[in-house]
């Protein structure tokens, strides 16, 4: 959550979020998936997204690598529109830092489409605890439930993404040609308390999305 600024005040809409849910016949919320590259989180939140589309359910899925073709591109693509400096200074790449903001905004987009009444699905590797948990304060601060951030953990082994590898970037990280790679030189901070958490070496997509949807009836997100 940010500090209050008093010339930026914050305007309520004239339709509320309680009217847009009634006219959905669900509430808004935000689940989040998390885990190493190849884990299965994209895939997954896809699935969910079909199933959840199928029940009538209005959902939408921000995915780290669909995110960052726009509004978090990184350096080298936005040097395509502007000059290397402007690159450089609003682009993010995979530092620590710039992971940091990567989460905050998608994080703050989120916690919008949760207001829109949206069941907003989000797949990011949110390598670290506390960028996580900074998100889950600022969706859960939004309505007085104080519940709506679902955390979605795809626990599947390094060595399951590595020999998947679906990108060939495992290969370019153990061969150095990519540095900060998650799990091999950087590190993935494991949730201590997902709300859901997947075997995402075992079971198929399909099952994995389902186990989700159950806990989503479980858990009274959806009917
Ligand atoms: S993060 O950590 O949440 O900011 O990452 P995210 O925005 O989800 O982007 C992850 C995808 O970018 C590719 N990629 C990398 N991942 C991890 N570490 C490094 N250094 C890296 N460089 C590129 C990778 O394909 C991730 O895609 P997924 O779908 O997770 O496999």
């Amino acid at each position: 959550m940010s500090k209050e600024d008093p010339i930026v005040v914050w305007h309520e809409s004239s339709v509320s979020r309680e009217q847009r849910e009634k006219l959905n016949a669900h509430r808004g919320c935000v689940v989040w998936f998390t885990g190493l590259s190849g884990s299965g989180k994209s895939t997954v939140a896809n699935a969910v997204d079909r199933l959840l589309f199928e029940r009538g359910v209005r959902t939408y899925v921000l995915d780290g690598d669909n995110v960052r073709h726009g509004l978090n591109a990184t350096p080298a693509m936005l040097t395509e529109q502007f000059d290397e400096a402007f690159g450089q200074r609003f682009g993010l790449g995979f530092g620590q830092q710039d992971r940091e903001e990567n989460i905050r905004r998608v994080g703050a987009v989120a916690r919008l489409m949760a207001d829109a009444g949206l069941v907003t699905l989000t797949a990011f590797v949110s390598p670290y605890r506390k960028d996580r948990d900074s998100v889950r304060a600022t969706v859960n601060a939004a309505t007085a439930a104080g519940n709506d951030f679902v955390e979605v953990f795809v626990d599947t082994p390094l060595e399951v993404c590595e020999s998947r590898d679906p990108k060939g970037l495992y290969k370019k990280a153990r061969a150095g040609e990519i540095k900060n790679f998650t799990g091999i030189d950087a590190p993935y901070e494991a949730p201590n308390e997902a709300e859901i958490t997947l075997d995402g070496g075992t079971g198929t997509p399909e099952e994995l999305a389902k186990q989700v949807v159950e806990h989503l009836v479980a858990l009274g997100k959806i009917t």
